[in-house]
């Protein structure tokens, strides 16, 4: 078994190093921005080379790791450990100048998570947990929110990119939970509205088709937080519910309200 604990310390070192690149090209002038599966879904240079940054890394530490990374997919090793990279997360935020946008790095043993980091450069905030030893930002334990009722609670959402073509894009259900609410955003970064809830700055989260890498690290920061994870359905990659007990509850029951009616 690896030292978790020096992993984690060297993981946040590389987080740091690809945040820095990242500021430093935030809101470039001739910033190169390519689409990939649609139109909407984007990926800048940027986003290649903190990829790089980081499975550069894992390669010089950890030979025999395996890797799955947004850009550059399953790097194909047998191995026990497996190593989630969504170099930044927030891609459309980071072409449109928009600042919430962070890396996302989470290692599984086993198929299991056993580290999540999180870390939004633009804000100078490190979210971190390791298996069974809480969750943290910026050094500082966190812990999901305490609220019980929806009309108390703000949480984020997102859309699919395949959401022009596909009825299966969130509206439906968007327009039976958010009147119930306080408040909704749509932050447009996954990884950053799971660690959000981690906090309890959001009440919870909910998002649809989601890829494994912008969840990875956010599910374990939201459980080591205290938090629950709820999969609400099979046939739309990740689709998660996140919050407290009772958020994730009551949410739930609003989205199977809407699949009992279609
Ligand atoms: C996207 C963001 C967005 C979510 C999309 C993701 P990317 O990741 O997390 O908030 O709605 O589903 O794909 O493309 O910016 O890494
Ligand atoms: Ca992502
Ligand atoms: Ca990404």
């Amino acid at each position: 078994m690896v030292d978790l604990k020096e992993v984690l310390k060297e993981v946040e070192g590389w987080a740091r190093e690809v945040g820095q690149l990242q500021r430093k090209n935030f809101r470039k002038e001739d910033l190169e921005i390519d689409t990939k599966s649609t139109v909407t879904d984007l990926v800048t240079e940027i986003d290649k080379k903190s990829e790089k940054y980081i499975i550069d890394k894992i390669e010089a530490n950890y030979p025999d790791h395996a890797i799955l990374g947004e850009e550059t997919g399953d790097h194909h090793k047998e191995s026990d450990y497996l190593w989630v990279i969504d170099p930044l997360d927030g891609t459309n935020n980071y072409a449109q100048g928009l600042p919430i946008y962070c890396i996302s790095i989470g290692l599984k043993y086993r198929g299991e998570a056993i580290l999540g980091v999180v870390y939004a450069p633009y804000l100078d905030e490190m979210y971190t947990a390791l298996k069974d030893e809480g969750a943290f930002c910026n050094g500082k334990k966190i812990n999901v929110g305490s609220e019980k009722e929806l009309d108390r609670c703000v949480l984020a959402t997102g859309f699919p990119y395949d959401k022009l073509t596909n009825p299966l894009n969130n509206i439906d259900y968007f327009g039976e939970i958010v009147p119930r609410l306080r408040g909704v955003r749509r932050m447009g970064a996954a990884a950053y509205d799971l660690a959000c809830v981690a906090a309890g700055f959001l009440d919870g989260y909910w998002e649809m088709n989601l890829r494994h890498w912008d969840v990875a690290a956010g599910i374990l920061l939201v459980e080591e937080a205290g938090g629950k994870i709820s999969y609400f359905r099979d046939d739309r990659e990740y689709s998660i519910i996140a919050g407290n007990k009772d958020v994730v509850e009551l949410v739930e029951g609003h989205i199977k309200m809407v699949d009992r009616k279609r």
